[in-house]
């Protein structure tokens, strides 16, 4: 669904991806880890069209993704949810999930969207009204997922939904994803959850210093003693 090869990335002559190659499948739930610095929030931001490559390709469904903007990537299902959220604290919950629904098939079906989201987040119906910037964290945090599911994606990217939750939220931020997956919804996941990330996903990949320097199932992952050591402190 989702290949990205031989990807490289600077920030002017720092190089921060270094022929980075990734593969998302249909209906898969893919996780990235690396420590913080490793590049993973640049290749998120690349994929969506944020920041432009130096060399290598990007495609969705068959169609080059590189040199298009991030409305048209948007448009063609690809959403991702930003590091820090990024909601607009004045406006109310519903507005805030409105915006999600810009790319025009999204905003036609948006009150059906919004009854999905509504009843997937219970707690988003409850404080509808209120300004996104008075919610709690773990509310900020499941606007931040309403307001990209909103957009109808085919692929939903993340990137760490569960930075600075208490461990019963991330346990709960870690459901959601499950059952959006479950019902079809293709994932990939950046998360310093590692354990938590590597038992729901199918595949993962560990990015390093801008390189994958390993990739395999979660399960594989985590039986690796040296991925182990290294992201789970033991
Ligand atoms: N706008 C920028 N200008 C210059 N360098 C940047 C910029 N953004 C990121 N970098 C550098 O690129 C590298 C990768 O950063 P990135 O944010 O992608 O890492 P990350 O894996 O998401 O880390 P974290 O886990 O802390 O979020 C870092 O060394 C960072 O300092
Ligand atoms: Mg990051």
């Amino acid at each position: 669904m989702l290949t990205v090869q031989n990807l490289n990335v600077f920030y002017g002559s720092l190089q921060a991806l270094h022929d980075v190659s990734l593969e998302v499948r249909e209906g898969e739930f893919v996780t990235l880890i690396g420590s913080n610095g490793a590049g993973k929030t640049t290749l998120l931001r690349t994929i969506s069209g944020l920041l432009a490559p130096a060399s290598g390709e990007i495609t969705f469904r068959g169609e080059r993704l590189n040199g298009l903007s991030t409305h048209d990537i948007c448009e063609r299902g690809l959403i991702q949810v930003p590091e820090g959220r990024e909601l607009f604290p004045r406006m109310s919950v519903v507005d805030n999930l409105d915006i999600g629904a810009y790319p025009p098939p999204a905003r036609r079906q948006r009150l059906q969207s919004r009854e999905e989201v509504f009843r997937l987040l219970p707690r988003l119906e409850e404080r509808r009204n209120q300004d996104a910037g008075t919610l709690s964290g773990g509310e900020q945090q499941m606007l931040a997922i309403g307001r990209a599911l909103m957009a109808r994606p085919s692929l939903l990217m993340l990137d760490e939904p569960s930075l600075g939750l208490a461990p019963i939220l991330v346990k709960h931020i870690m459901e959601i994803l499950q059952e959006l997956n479950r019902q079809g919804l293709t994932i990939l996941l950046v998360s310093q959850e590692v354990r938590l990330a590597l038992s729901l996903a199918d595949r993962a990949y560990v990015l390093e210093n801008g390189r994958i320097i390993r990739s395999g199932t979660g399960r594989e992952l985590l039986a690796d003693t040296g991925i182990v050591s290294a992201y789970l402190g033991l």
